[in-house]
């Protein structure tokens, strides 16, 4: 039998050893690593970079990842095979980038465009053939801003410091505009369109943050923004437009009015609904007849903030936790040791802490001790399950209000979907368990990256002029929910752990 070839798995600093000639895909599956499309070279998730030593690029590389990407050492983790050592990268074990691949109906146009999810902690950007519709290059990257603040608010504070609201516009403009550069390599765009909440939406224009310091939290310019990329200090052939599309009030963004364009929220004819949970809860219910959102102050729970173990999904997470045969058992990004735990990990252990009876429905954490020992050396304490009641009982309380408003009961929606990676990953079950989503769980569906899709539906709904976005604004009215005088009350009825 030959040598066997020894491959390094970064971040994890483990080493395996493999035969010559074998397979990646058997031995990277028993380390956690999904082949969500069953390795057919559709979905890219399996995707690995050569850092050290040679993978050859095969067909399906060439068919999956653009030349920079193959220069910079990407390859499928499906297809590879081990010819000699390597350190490889595991794209899967990065912090969750959210791209998009759904088809969508347009009208054919032509040129190339540029869609941009400008988030508060990722950015996203994916070069679109306007004749075909079709996805040329998708580029991603970490939002240079989170070097000033890691949530909107500590952004905000910072950008009212002297000279803060100029560096992050600077930051946030030259990574775009890198990144839209690298995309269209020299050849002409039509135009880009870009998406975020309503901080980033400020922060790329450089407009004064301060009415979103404070309640009523009530941005001054939250319209459409339009610039000439050479303003921006972008090297664009050609000169094209860059719009960024206009908010929907208070903390609602394009990001939002954009999922109601991947949706078609405003076509339906059922009542249905679109959310995006993070440090602000975004929400939005409504149909054909017309919609109403707000914006819940969650606190960054979700996001694994202000929780002793907390941190956001990447490797080391317990990302999800389950009850088999009575025991508890704690799923890890990266089939690691644990390092912490991510939003997704930390719903889940409130479900089974209930569910076991270590937490009641007050959230008193009935273990001995004063932390619960969920999978050493990750502990939950009792303060980290009231960060977790804020967060649930914000968003809930937002649901309930916005349909009120609305006229509706919860049991009348036909459809909700959960944005954004925390969505996607979120245990239906679970989040119905702690009361934090009240839906049946088989109207709950995980949409994935709406912001993006919507983006990409805009490069081409823009051709009919730049009013069609303000008529989609014209039928959503926004409510402040910390206006409404209920609120408290139903936030405090909502703190409980009451299963849907
Ligand atoms: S598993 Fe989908 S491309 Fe490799």
């Amino acid at each position: 039998m030959s040598e066997p070839v020894r491959i390094r798995l970064h971040p994890l600093g483990r080493e395996l050893a493999l035969e010559r000639g074998a397979l990646l895909k058997d031995t990277l599956f028993a380390w956690g690593v999904e082949f969500p499309c069953g390795g057919r070279g559709l979905c890219k998730r399996c995707r690995v970079r050569v850092l050290e030593g040679s993978l050859p690029v095969t067909e399906a590389d060439r068919q999956a990842f653009s030349d920079s990407e193959l220069a910079a050492g990407w390859r499928l983790g499906c297809h590879a095979r081990a010819e000699g050592p390597l350190t490889l990268e595991v794209g899967q074990w990065e912090t969750a980038i959210l791209a998009d691949d759904t088809p969508f109906e347009f009208t054919p146009s032509e040129g190339l465009g540029i869609a941009v999810d400008v988030g508060t902690t990722t950015l996203v950007a994916q070069l679109v053939d306007l004749a075909s519709g079709r996805v040329l290059g998708v580029r991603t990257a970490l939002n240079p801003q989170a070097a000033f603040g890691a949530d909107v608010m500590s952004r905000i504070e910072y950008a009212l410091t002297p000279g803060g609201l100029i560096r992050l516009r600077d930051a946030i403009r030259s990574e775009v505009g890198r990144m839209a550069e690298e995309l269209a390599a020299g050849r002409e765009l039509r135009r880009v369109v870009l998406v975020g909440n309503t901080p980033m939406h400020h922060l790329f224009a450089g407009r004064d943050v301060e009415p979103l310091s404070h309640v009523p939290f009530q941005p001054k310019h939250d319209g459409l923004e339009m610039f000439q990329s050479n303003e921006l200090g972008w090297g664009l052939d050609g000169n094209p437009p860059v719009f960024f599309l206009p908010c929907l009030g208070g903390f609602v963004g394009s990001d939002v009015l954009a999922g109601l364009l991947a949706t078609r929220l405003l076509e339906s004819d059922r009542l249905v609904g679109l959310m995006d949970l993070g440090t602000n809860g975004e929400i939005v219910f409504g149909s054909r007849a017309g919609a109403v959102c707000a914006s819940a102050a969650a606190g960054p729970a979700f996001e694994g903030g202000r929780i002793r173990w907390g941190m956001r999904a990447a490797t080391g997470a317990i990302a999800e936790v389950l009850l088999r045969d009575g025991r508890i058992e704690c799923r890890v990004l990266g089939n690691t040791e644990p390092r912490g735990i991510c939003g997704s990990g930390l719903v889940d252990a409130a479900a089974v802490a209930l569910e076991t009876g270590l937490l009641d429905e007050r959230g008193r954490l009935l273990c001995n001790g004063e932390a619960w020992q969920l999978c050493p050396p990750v502990v939950l304490t009792q303060k980290d399950i009231r960060e977790l009641q804020l967060a649930k009982a914000a968003i809930a309380a937002g649901v309930r209000i916005v349909l009120r408003r609305l006229g509706r009961r919860p049991e009348e929606v036909s459809r909700l979907y959960l944005a954004g990676a925390f969505g996607n990953y979120i245990n239906r079950t679970s989040a119905r368990r702690i009361g934090l989503l009240e839906f049946p769980e088989e109207r709950i569906v995980p949409a994935g990256n709406t912001a993006l899709l919507g983006a990409k539906m805009a490069l081409f709904l823009i051709e009919q002029g730049t009013d069609v976005f303000e008529q989609v604004r014209r039928r959503v009215e926004h409510i402040s929910l910390a206006a409404d005088p209920d609120f408290q009350e139903i936030f405090v009825e909502q703190m409980l752990f009451t299963p849907a």
